[in-house]
């Protein structure tokens, strides 16, 4: 199966997607977000995994965390992210692999900000096919990509406008998600932090590492024909509602190709 499509955003109603059952038996094994620093996976990746009900993993959130508590791992990723560079592939590839066991679910994964180098890319399908093998009963398909596009101007505003609740980590933003009071979370009352490789310097080294070891995974998933292109430089819920459709579409395939398999 093939699934290369470029959907643009509409700005109709975001489609309800009703959480089906037959979601958590078929469908691919995990659909990972790609896209610039900036282009809104977290914020549709959160969405997509809320909506189906399928698991979340945020590899920076993962990382955030180590850091904050001083952990091994965040000892050893804390000077790779303070300078925007990517965290090496053996340490991201070893921790998610944990996250994952620790889950204990077969279901599709949500992979938010993982894979980001080819050897990421390769490792997951590897592990996925192992993982998938594990559960006769339901193998799942191989993993689908969604690729979030959006210009360099948009991303720049979007990263020095984001700020998070220390406290409840809601996110806003100071000029398309404002919190009522400026720099104070509606909820918590917290005054509001900015990430600190959200700095200008960061930002652009974040966006080189970004095209060198990143777009050559979207490629990989082009060629496999298993990528899903969305136009980012819109409203969140009209981006959200243009992955709707595509990851519709998607189950839809391997809905009709099962029931094939299975003579129905
Ligand atoms: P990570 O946390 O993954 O950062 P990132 O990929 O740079 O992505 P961001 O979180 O900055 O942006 P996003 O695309 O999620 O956008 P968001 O939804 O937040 O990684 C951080 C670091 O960890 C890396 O630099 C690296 O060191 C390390 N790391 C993580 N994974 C790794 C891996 N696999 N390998 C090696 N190292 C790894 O949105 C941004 C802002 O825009 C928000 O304020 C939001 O409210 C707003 N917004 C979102 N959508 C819209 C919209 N449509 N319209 C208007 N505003 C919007």
């Amino acid at each position: 199966m093939t699934i290369e499509t470029k959907i643009l955003c509409s700005n109709r109603a975001v489609r309800h997607l009703e959480p089906l059952n037959a979601r958590h038996t078929f469908g691919p094994a995990a659909v990972v977000f790609l896209g610039p620093p900036g282009a809104g996976k977290g914020t549709q990746a959160r969405h997509v995994a809320n909506e189906y009900r399928f698991p979340h993993i945020s590899t920076g959130d993962v990382f955030r965390t180590h850091v904050a508590k001083k952990t091994a791992l965040g000892l050893q990723s804390a000077a790779s992210m303070r300078r925007g560079m990517l965290v090496p592939d053996e340490v991201v590839c070893g921790m998610l692999m944990e996250h994952i066991r620790d889950l204990g679910s077969t279901g599709c994964l949500i992979l938010d900000g993982f894979p980001r180098s080819l050897a990421q890319a390769k490792w997951l399908d590897h592990f996925l096919h192992t993982r998938t093998g594990e559960s006769h009963e339901f193998p799942r398909e191989a993993p689908v990509a969604i690729q979030i596009n959006i210009g360099r101007d948009q991303l720049l505003r979007r990263l020095a406008g984001r700020r998070s609740c220390p406290s409840c980590g809601r996110l806003y933003n100071l000029h398309f998600q404002p919190p009522r009071n400026p720099e104070i979370c509606d909820y918590q009352g917290a005054e509001l932090a900015m990430r600190p490789d959200d700095s200008e310097s960061v930002v652009c080294e974040r966006l080189m590492v970004h095209d060198q070891n990143t777009l050559p995974v979207t490629e990989y998933y082009r060629r496999k024909g298993r990528l899903l292109e969305i136009e980012g430089n819109d409203t969140v819920n009209a981006v959200r509602a243009a992955i709707a459709v595509g990851l519709e579409s998607v189950f839809a395939m391997q809905q009709h190709k099962r029931h094939r398999g299975l003579g129905i």
